[in-house]
């Protein structure tokens, strides 16, 4: 059984997955505006990724004989000054992302709540690689700069991101 501190945190990440989900959706939608159809992809593809890390925290929440409560999703942001201007965005949000689970792995430990504990250690290590993506392609893009054969070239590369696999998602 969930204590109801961990559960209405729980709840709280739901809605982060799902506001982020919403941010990339729009980060998307920008860039096919832009016909950078290859950046949309890779922001369609983050979406999807950050919908399944919402029903990770869903499945678990239930298993757990908790409550899941759905909040309503605040409004992204449609329009940015750059390509660089997005992935700089979006790269803040995975560090709040961040903080927001290790604060949710400080309060599993106050709560003695093992479970739980071990279970966000899945989103440990995937906001590692999430950081790290993200940074990556920030420094693309500085080194890119106004080069638009650069550019469409990284359009082709982001273009070709595969679906990750359900259970790596
Ligand atoms: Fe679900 Fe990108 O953090």
């Amino acid at each position: 059984m969930l204590k109801e501190s961990v559960e209405k945190a729980l709840n709280e990440q739901i809605n982060a997955e799902l506001y982020s989900a919403y941010l990339y959706q729009s980060m998307a939608a920008y860039f096919e505006d832009k016909s950078l159809a290859g950046f949309a992809h890779w922001m369609d593809l983050q979406a999807e990724e950050e919908q399944a890390h919402a029903r990770k925290i869903y499945d678990f929440v239930n298993e757990r004989g908790g409550r899941v409560v759905l909040e309503g999703i605040e409004k992204p942001k449609s329009d940015w000054n750059s390509n660089l201007e997005v992935f700089e965005d979006s790269l803040e949000h995975e560090e709040k992302v961040t903080a927001m689970i290790n604060d949710l792995v400080a309060l599993a430990e106050e709560e003695k709540d093992y479970a739980t504990h071990s279970f966000l250690q899945w989103f440990v290590d995937e906001q590692v690689e999430e950081e790290d993506t993200f940074g990556e392609i920030v420094d693309k893009l500085r080194l890119v700069g106004d080069s638009t054969q650069s550019l469409f070239m990284m359009d082709d590369k982001l273009g070709a991101r595969a679906e990750a696999p359900a259970e790596e998602e």
